[in-house]
């Protein structure tokens, strides 16, 4: 049965094997994201960092970040994600030898893992607690999570997405037509608009801030967990007999939904970001094409979201030239072409 609440559908387990297929999937096809995060780190030495819709942290340079940053805010709505990406990326292996990425003298190592006990064993560099985890020895049995990173649970978009998502359950409940709760929805989401539940991190603070593969997102979490909803509720031989009529109240929902979210992120960046010498490192997918297809599909919505975008930031093309901005990825589905930009705040 579908989970008829929205905190359930986040909460889909996270097992062992969901991180792994992740980690395949995506960890290799990531690293130019990873290098070009890293370069920045490395070039401006950002000690407060936060990363939004950190997922399982396959995007995220994390030896840089750790080693660069003395606060380091790991932020995704899912429960527990992000934790489970960190424990999962702390251990990696240096000729034959395994590592742990925290025993490094070039980190606060007890703020990072609460069971670290000196001394750090050379040449391993792991401490005197590391014992790898039996069938999974990227893992230490012992790894505790510490003050460091700060692991929020939080909706990145002012609440909206979230908002709009918890609403979902009762106004589906109550509806008669499928054409009736969509207009409800509709309505909804125009309401949601004005939610501006900001995530605990103070205004000002952060000096990079990073929204990595996340806004192409935003017109699919909450439609569908929606569409679910409806599909219960009504039936899918409803649903698909109705595909055709309904299209156009579907596409201005998830349009809507689509504008509501980047518009509550692109506020949220701005609004924690640090105002003299903080950036922004975003990516986002423009196109897409379906496997075996030579033709590409421009993104829905994305070019709205970059005016947002240039409301409240200029595009910076020195930390990162131009040339080097996009690249393109396969997985099974098809090829993406996916651009990065490094973001400084407007302030004037
Ligand atoms: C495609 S992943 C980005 C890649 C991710 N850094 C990784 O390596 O797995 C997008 C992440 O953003 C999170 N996300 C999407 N919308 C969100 C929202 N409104 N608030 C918080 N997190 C969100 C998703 O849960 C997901 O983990």
């Amino acid at each position: 049965m579908a989970e008829k609440k929205w905190g359930d559908y986040l909460r889909a387990p996270l097992t062992p094997e969901k991180f792994s297929r992740s980690r395949a999937t995506y960890l290799h096809p990531m690293r130019v994201h990873r290098d070009l995060m890293e370069r920045l780190a490395r070039r401006y030495h950002p000690a407060r960092i936060a990363c939004l819709g950190a997922g399982f942290l396959n995007d995220i340079p994390l030896e840089a970040f750790i080693q660069e940053a003395e606060t380091l805010y790991l932020v995704d709505w899912i429960p527990g994600i992000a934790r489970e990406g960190f424990a999962g990326s702390i251990i990696d292996s240096k000729d034959d030898n395994l590592r742990c990425l925290l025993c490094d003298d070039r980190i606060a190592t007890g703020r990072y893992c609460a069971a670290f006990r000196p001394p750090i064993r050379a040449p391993e560099q792991v401490c005197a607690s590391f014992e790898p985890m039996p069938g999974r020895e990227n893992l230490c049995v012992h790894y505790a999570p510490g003050d460091q990173p700060n692991f929020l649970e939080a909706d990145i978009t002012l609440g909206r997405g979230g908002g709009f998502a918890r609403r979902l359950e009762s106004l589906v409940a109550r509806g008669k037509t499928l054409r009736q709760v969509f207009q409800r929805a509709l309505a909804e989401g125009k309401r949601c608009a004005r939610i501006e539940e900001e995530m605990e991190i103070p205004a000002d603070s952060i000096d990079l801030v990073t929204a990595s593969m996340v806004v192409s997102q935003f017109d699919h979490e909450p439609y569908a967990f929606f569409a679910r909803l409806l599909a219960e509720k009504f039936g899918m031989e409803k649903m698909l007999e109705n595909e055709e009529h309904l299209r156009p109240l579907v596409e201005q929902l998830r349009s809507l939904l689509f504008q509501i979210q980047a518009e509550g992120l692109v506020r949220e960046m701005y609004r924690i970001v640090n105002k003299t010498q903080g950036r922004v490192f975003f990516s986002v997918e423009f196109f897409r094409s379906l496997n075996g297809e030579d033709r590409y599909f421009l993104v829905h919505e994305i070019p709205r979201a970059m005016e947002t975008i240039a409301e409240y930031f200029q595009f910076e093309f020195e930390s990162i030239p131009a040339e080097e901005t996009i690249t393109t990825f396969s997985q099974n589905e098809g090829t993406s072409v996916v651009q990065c930009f490094v973001l400084t705040p407007i302030t004037d």
